[in-house]
């Protein structure tokens, strides 16, 4: 198996790691502008033949119809990798953001389609971890009756990617690089999860914002333009219901820390961690006018990870086995939510976003 790394970095080794775990045969080969980032890169894995040249690396051996080239660079530079690898006749499975905005990301699937590969974003990383599973068993059991409200709320203190968190990679600040902030950071997961367990076939985004709460320690070297915290409010429209949706991510807040996921209805609630999968599922329900809460058995661990999952996904997709990869137009689902989320934040007119029925999970 061939896998080509662009963009040397934190998560460009990370995909690195998890495909050593995937493929017992491996060939690995990676590309980065930066010397200091691909010497690095080859400290770590000395096997991997390494390019300074993304189209060096692409023209230097004829595509195998499963070769995937992963693009681990920031969202400024994920196009023109990403079309020069589906141009080259590979699959590509892109970091997320997709891209800076929607239609970046549309020319993108549009040029996988062109081509006949698979484009494939890495939002999908915490899909079919066990305890997202056990809560979409949950659903589907009718314990929780007719669901009508979901709090999805994840808000840290001080989290910020390029300050607090990888201070080293000062593009996270800037909107130019990055295309915005906690929501195109953060956003692809909340909405990829959000997305997978509550399979709506339109949303509306009925109101937003986006905040920049200031620190002392904000940068006044470098460009920080970005948000780092942001809500919204949603309905999520089914064949057989609709949800109504209180959105919240922050990567820096001066209000209290917390994280809140839970899906409330008429019978019943769960409430999970989406993003740590170590903490408990909780079901609560009502035994003779009792509020009862009991923790959810979840399913045995898997030997990947969060790390791995994008590739393993992508790579079963490619294989054409079941898969919870989201490729090509249903790739786009996260970020039409995300584009939306800015829109209505923007303009604070209610936004509708109709989705290209995904293929969520097969
Ligand atoms: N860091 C994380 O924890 C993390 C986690 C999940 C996803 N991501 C996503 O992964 C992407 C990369 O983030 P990162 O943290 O690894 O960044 P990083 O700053 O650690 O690394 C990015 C690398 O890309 C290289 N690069 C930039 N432009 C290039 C180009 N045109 N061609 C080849 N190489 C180029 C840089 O030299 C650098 O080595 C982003 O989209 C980010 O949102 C990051």
């Amino acid at each position: 198996m061939r896998v080509y790394i662009i963009g040397a970095g934190v998560i460009g080794r990370t995909h690195a790691r998890a495909a050593y775990k995937i493929f017992p045969e491996l060939e690995l080969r990676a590309a980065d502008l930066n010397p200091h980032a691909l010497k690095g890169f080859c400290e770590e894995y000395p096997e991997a033949v390494a390019f300074n040249d993304v189209q060096e690396m692409l023209n230097s051996e004829s595509p195998l119809d499963d070769d995937i080239v992963i693009v681990s660079t920031p969202p400024f530079a994920h196009f023109n990798p990403t079309k020069a690898a589906l141009q080259s006749g590979r699959h590509v499975l892109c970091e997320k953001p997709l891209a800076m905005n929607l239609s970046q990301a549309n020319e993108m699937v549009h040029i996988a389609e062109e081509n006949k590969r698979l484009l494939g974003c890495c939002s999908v990383r915490f899909k079919g971890m066990p305890h997202m599973e056990t809560v979409k068993e949950v659903l589907l059991s009718g314990a929780l009756g007719e669901i009508y409200h979901v709090t999805f709320v994840n808000k840290r203190a001080r989290s910020r990617s390029g300050i607090e968190y990888q201070a080293e990679s000062p593009w996270f600040l800037d909107s130019a690089k990055s295309g915005g902030g906690v929501l195109m950071d953060w956003g692809p997961y909340d909405f990829a999860t959000l997305l997978d367990i509550l399979k709506p076939d339109n949303i509306d985004v009925s109101s937003a914002w986006i905040a920049k709460p200031a620190t002392d320690a904000d940068p006044d070297d470098k460009p920080f333009n970005v948000e780092t915290h942001a809500g919204s409010m949603m309905t999520f429209y089914g064949s057989s219901q609709s949800v109504h949706i209180h959105y919240e991510r922050a990567s820096c807040a001066h209000g209290e820390e917390y994280v809140k996921v839970e899906i409330e209805g008429t019978s019943g609630s769960v409430r999970w961690t989406p993003f740590d999968s170590r903490q408990p599922v909780f079901l609560r329900y009502d035994r003779q006018g009792q509020a009862i809460e009991k923790e959810v058995e979840t399913g045995p661990k898997s030997e990947f990870t969060i790390f791995d999952n994008p590739l393993l996904h992508f790579s079963r997709k490619v294989s054409g086995l079941k898969s919870y990869a989201n490729v090509n137009q249903s790739a786009l689902d996260h970020f039409h939510c995300i584009e939306a989320v800015y829109a209505a934040a923007k303009t604070g007119q209610k936004q509708t976003i109709t989705l290209n029925r995904p293929e969520y999970v097969t």
